[in-house]
């Protein structure tokens, strides 16, 4: 099979690595992929907003499928648009996208089909939601409706700070918004819970801890994770079997009354409050960090996997995993997630000999000449699969120190929940 993977991030080297991996594979392109994909197969360089110019691509190089990495292709509806000229591609198509591309449509949904999940108020103008705030308990949740990559929203814990969010919000900074969402903050742990669905079957497609904050000790700016651990230490059949039941389900079935249904990765992202799962949001993606340290675990053929679900035989699939532990650890430029800068070289990549389940994912890097440069805020993920979380640990802090990237800083206590 020829493979069109669309992204540039460290979930798409992941992605690509296990591609490479396949009995099934040819040859694989990455749009616009990153140093890491360049050395296993080829970077395009196609504006990922231009369609038309990736269905020429497509058909130009006989490729047999095409997976879509990152939401905003999805959101924008890239899957409507290829398979409308016949080209098989594994995503969600844009209806069951608006799942994260609008969180005010899954709220609704949440509320239709009583999913558990924060309680929430939609308003219209900033007065509304001025005068909600006046009256509310501390601390709330401010968000923007749409995309904002991770950035639109706000914890707010004094009225001030929700004030300012909802004027920012309003005043088009993620857009132009017509509505807002403000809800109840929910105290607990986070999980990311994954599964993979054909639109028919789905699966459970692990689980993980994400570290969304910059610093140690979970403090400092969101950003988009800076390490991630799985399975979750929260997993137990008892909480799954809720997620399933009480929040997976019945998505799947809103989106089947919406006369559609989900192809693809769909990741939800929970606040675990004693054993109870509440949706904070939808993903239509596998997530990053999460991917890198979910795909090594995978024992089955990952091709034949996503083919399957292209095809709509997922059941014909068994589904196989290692059961052992996997911790990833993100190497970051100096400065993120504000300003930092890019076009610095990162040495000593060559010299690194990884073991066995020991892995290596680009995220913002390029290969110039025979350079790597840095081209991204997130430029590095080290993973390390064992029995020991803290063995993983340990392992992806000695590749990160035999880098030694001076511009480079990173997390050190990913996985302090289940190690320290
Ligand atoms: P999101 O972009 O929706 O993932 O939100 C970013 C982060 O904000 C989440 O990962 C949570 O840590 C936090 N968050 C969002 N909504 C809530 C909520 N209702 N209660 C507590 N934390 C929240
Ligand atoms: N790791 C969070 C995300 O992918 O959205």
């Amino acid at each position: 099979m020829n493979v069109l993977i669309i992204g540039s991030g460290g979930r798409e080297h992941a992605i690509c690595v296990s591609c490479k991996k396949s009995t099934e594979v040819k040859q694989i392109f990455c749009m616009p992929g990153n140093a890491g994909t360049d050395q296993i197969s080829k970077n395009v360089l196609i504006d990922l907003d231009n369609f038309k110019e990736i269905v020429k691509f497509v058909k130009k190089n006989k490729i047999d499928l095409v997976i879509v990495g990152p939401e905003k292709p999805l959101v924008d509806g890239i899957v409507d648009f290829l398979e409308k000229n016949k080209i098989k591609v594994f995503g969600p198509n844009k209806i069951a996208s608006k799942l994260e591309g609008s969180k005010i449509f899954t709220k609704k949904l949440c509320e239709k089909y009583k999913i558990p999940t924060a309680n929430f108020g939609i308003f219209n103008t900033s007065q509304e939601a001025n005068d909600f705030i006046e009256n509310c308990k501390l601390p709330i949740v401010v968000k923007a409706d749409g995309l904002a990559s991770g950035k639109g929203v706000y914890i707010c814990n004094q009225k001030e700070e929700a004030l300012i969010a909802i004027k920012e919000i309003f005043n088009g900074k993620f857009g132009l918004a017509k509505e807002i969402l403000i809800e109840e903050f929910l105290n607990g742990e986070e999980m990311s819970f994954f599964i993979i669905s054909d639109g028919k079957t789905y699966f459970p497609f692990g689980t993980a801890q994400d570290h969304k904050r910059v610093l140690e000790g979970d403090k400092g700016k969101n950003t988009g994770g800076m390490g991630a651990y799985s399975p979750s230490r929260l997993e137990n059949e008892s909480l799954n079997n809720k997620i399933l039941n009480k929040i997976i389900k019945p998505t799947l079935k809103g989106l089947e009354d919406l006369n559609t249904n989900f192809k693809g990765f769909l990741y939800a992202g929970l606040m675990i409050v004693e054993n109870e799962p509440f949706l904070i949001e939808y993903n239509v993606r596998m997530g990053d960090p999460e991917c890198q340290t979910i795909l090594p675990k995978l024992k089955t053929d990952f091709l034949k996997l996503i083919k399957a679900c292209v095809n709509n035989n997922l059941n014909s699939i068994n589904l196989e995993w290692y059961d052992d532990k996997s911790l990833c650890i993100v190497l970051c430029s100096k400065g993120y997630p504000d300003e930092y800068k890019n076009n610095l070289e990162i040495k000593n990549m060559e010299n690194i000999k990884l073991n066995q389940n020991e892995f290596i994912f680009h995220a913002g890097t390029k290969k110039e000449k025979d350079k790597i440069l840095s081209n991204g805020g997130r430029v590095l993920n080290f993973v390390v699969r064992s029995d020991s979380f803290k063995n993983n640990r340990e392992k992806a802090i000695n590749l990160i120190n035999q880098i030694n990237w001076e511009n480079g800083f990173f997390r050190g206590d990913i996985g302090y929940k289940v190690i320290d």
